[in-house]
């Protein structure tokens, strides 16, 4: 058996840099040929994540957003349709109506589709891709997922997939390991994905239990072409759902879509729950946090002394640190006593 790791069981080594301002640093990442991003993080198709608001702010940070496929086709395609100028991406699934909403949401402005199930290394995901492709050709941007191995990235790049979410069981309202006792932890998966000879051409999406910039940074040098992001970008003004408490005690739901309470109420029952129904604090505007994960990622790249993704990402060296290597690199001061 061999062993995997995870976020925190790793850091980068600090490299000699000659950066001398973050603004040096280009975090231009691509999706495929015709669609580059200045910003490589993509908020989670979930319905306490990316509706409109969300999918506009993100692009105008330089990011994208995915609408989530949990509401009627006309619905969602209204979503797509209020987000005008911004490059946006619109989930689908891979039965029912998948096929009818891919031509809606394509016909509403939607620049890319993402292909959204919990285990994408399927036949299901198989069949929908080839039926996708046929549909609407060669030049449609089709986002596909989720896998945890390389097997099942080079399968998804292989039945016509243009960029592959990579990370199954990570996020922080999954219970699919529990649930199931399967899963990669997701810098595992990014890591064994990267060493793929389609890794370079089709895009990496690490997804699932990113916590901070400081994981963002890990999952890009271990060779992810951009970050998504759920709980970070959830309870904030521009993520769905209303504001609860007052004061200082704000707060908004976050759900996994797995979850009872998204499943009742998405499609009036529940099967396999995977995923928890949770609450964050309420954080103001989506942006703040936008710029402050991104000031953390160009920090991070002049660590290792690199001024672009490529060139961190081969230069980057990863060292593996110990349970107490891991308590020193948290804040620490408050778990004394006095
Ligand atoms: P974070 O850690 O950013 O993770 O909050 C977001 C990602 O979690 C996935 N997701 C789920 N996974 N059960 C799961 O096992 C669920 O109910 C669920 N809902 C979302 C998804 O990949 C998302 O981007």
């Amino acid at each position: 058996m061999r062993s995997s790791v995870s976020f925190d069981d790793v850091l980068l080594v600090p490299k000699y840099s000659e950066i001398f301002s973050r603004k040096e640093i280009d975090l231009t990442t691509r999706l495929d040929h015709t669609m580059q991003f200045s910003l490589p993080i993509i908020s989670s198709p979930m319905d306490t994540v990316t509706e409109t608001d969300m999918a506009k702010t993100m692009f105008s940070h330089g990011g994208l957003g995915v609408i989530h496929r949990y509401n009627s086709i006309k619905e969602q395609s209204f979503l797509v349709s209020q987000c005008e100028d911004a490059v946006v991406a619109a989930a689908i699934g891979v039965s029912g109506d998948y096929l009818d909403r891919a031509r809606s949401l394509l016909n509403n402005g939607a620049d890319i589709l993402c292909v959204d199930i919990a285990h994408g290394h399927h036949a299901l995901m198989r069949h929908a891709l080839t039926v996708l492709r046929n549909t609407f050709g060669p030049d449609v941007h089709i986002m596909a997922g989720n896998v945890a191995t390389k097997d099942g990235y080079e399968a998804l790049v292989e039945w016509g997939a243009s960029s592959v979410r990579v990370g199954i069981g990570g996020g922080s309202i999954c219970s699919t390991r529990i649930q199931t006792g399967h899963g990669v932890p997701t810098l595992q998966s990014i890591i064994d994905c990267a060493t793929s000879e389609f890794a370079g051409d089709i895009p990496i999406i690490a997804d699932g239990g990113i916590k901070n910039s400081g994981d963002i940074v890990k999952a890009l040098a271990a060779g992810a072409d951009f970050v998504m992001l759920g709980s970070l970008l959830a309870g904030t003004t521009e993520s769905p759902g209303e504001v609860h408490g007052f004061a200082q005690e704000k707060y908004k739901v976050y759900r996994g879509m797995a979850s009872k309470d998204a499943q009742m109420e998405w499609r009036g029952h529940t099967s396999s729950e995977e995923g928890v129904s949770s609450t964050v604090p309420f954080k103001g505007s989506v942006s703040e946090v936008v710029k402050s994960l991104e000031t953390g990622i160009r920090s991070g790249l002049s660590y290792s002394g690199a001024s672009s993704i490529s060139q961190f990402q081969s230069s980057s060296t990863f060292i593996q640190q110990t349970s107490a290597g891991s308590k020193e690199s948290n804040t620490h001061i408050l778990d004394r006593s006095l």
